[in-house]
């Protein structure tokens, strides 16, 4: 059967990685895989194409798709729009339309790139953690929002801005139904990470966490404080094996984690529904000082499509093919910038792509 893949680069480095990405995609064919892409505009590109972050028929598409590849979206030109109107926008709201609400963050260290972590190559060496990030809700989506005038601290009308932390029952049960599955498939550890101490809304978080906890008796389950999980993350991240946690505490967590494996151009990510239908993006953003120059690692995206593959395809065999070639890669020394330590061989965006599809076919 013919898999249809929605294409949505987006802006920044967005577009010179997706390329790289379809480019491994296209090698897949020899293999026997079948599939087709279409592109369509997402973030600032689809403002400019359609005024709109998420423009409807890049919403259908997606929709209709049997899985989305996304690049990055956001710019500094786009930043004083209403905001609405941006980039960020059509990125939330495609994860809220097609009820994307477990995302899975993996940082694991190449062995080859322990030298490119900022943390000492004994503290990272091993490190495989699996973020599972619930990404529709949170204080990203909670209402009420917004700015608005009110008396402020010496009794004048001054502006408010405010945002709601919110979770329901079954939004927390769900998300860590997901999280207990994958831990059951990997160490059998799950760490939750919440702020109960302070936050009603954590405390509900972790009431449920422990209630699912109980169809899973194989799966050791504690608990963590965000800050004390940031903090542990750096000094003994080989402690945890799947962290679930909600939005804004796992889109902090995961970029700190990705700098343990060392540069957060490694990281890719996975976005599902309750059917496992998803979306697939590195976790790094667009990168606008950098874009166009050709320097971006394609990497993240092309282990963006491995997670692909793996939970939205059921190809887990082209998964492990392009993962062995993207360890061949590291081994035969190629680096982009963000990657390269001395005595390896640096290069550009396109020639990662190529050399990834070249340790495919050889
Ligand atoms: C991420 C990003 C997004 C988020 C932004 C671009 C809206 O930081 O995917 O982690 O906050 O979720
Ligand atoms: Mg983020």
């Amino acid at each position: 059967m013919t898999k249809r893949i929605a294409v949505l680069p987006g802006d920044g480095i967005g577009p010179e990685i997706v390329a790289e990405a379809v480019k491994v995609l296209e090698a897949l064919r020899d293999f026997g895989f079948n599939f087709e892409t279409e592109q369509a505009a997402i973030g600032g590109a689809g403002y400019d194409a359609a005024g709109d972050p998420l423009p409807e028929a890049s919403l259908k598409l997606a929709k209709h798709a049997d899985a989305v590849l996304l690049g990055a979206v956001g710019g500094p030109h786009y930043d004083k729009l209403p905001r609405d109107l941006r980039p960020e926008r059509g990125l939330l709201r495609i994860r809220k339309e097609l009820n994307l609400f477990a995302n899975l963050r993996p940082a694991l260290l190449y062995p080859e790139l322990a030298a490119a972590s900022s943390l000492k190559p004994e503290v990272v060496a091993g490190l495989d953690i699996m973020i599972v990030r619930e990404l529709t809700g949170d204080i990203y989506f909670g209402q009420p929002r917004g700015i608005e005038t009110r008396p402020g601290l010496n009794g004048q009308r001054e502006r408010v801005g405010f945002n709601t932390m919110l979770y329901s029952e079954s939004e927390v049960r769900r998300v860590a139904h997901v999280a207990f599955g994958i831990a059951m498939k990997r160490r059998g550890q799950l760490c939750s990470v919440e702020k109960a101490n302070v936050l009603e809304c954590s405390e509900l978080w972790k009431e449920i966490v422990i209630e699912v906890s109980k169809e899973y008796p194989d799966v050791a389950l504690s608990h963590m404080y965000v800050d004390n999980a940031a903090m542990q993350l750096v000094r003994a991240p080989k402690q945890f094996d799947v962290i679930v946690t909600g939005n804004i505490f796992g889109d902090i967590l995961s970029d700190e984690a990705s700098m343990l494996t060392g540069s957060i151009g490694m990281l890719p990510s996975a976005s599902l529904d309750e059917s496992n239908k998803g979306m697939y993006e590195p976790i790094h953003g667009s990168a606008p000082d950098i874009a166009g120059q050709g320097i971006a690692n394609p990497l993240a995206t092309i282990l963006s499509v491995v997670m692909m593959m793996r939970y939205t395809l059921n190809e887990t065999v082209l998964a492990d093919r392009i993962d062995t070639a993207v360890q061949k890669v590291l081994a035969q020394g190629y680096r982009t910038g963000d990657i390269y330590t001395e005595g390896t061989n640096r290069v550009g965006t396109a020639a990662m792509g190529d050399a990834v599809v070249a340790a495919l076919r050889g």
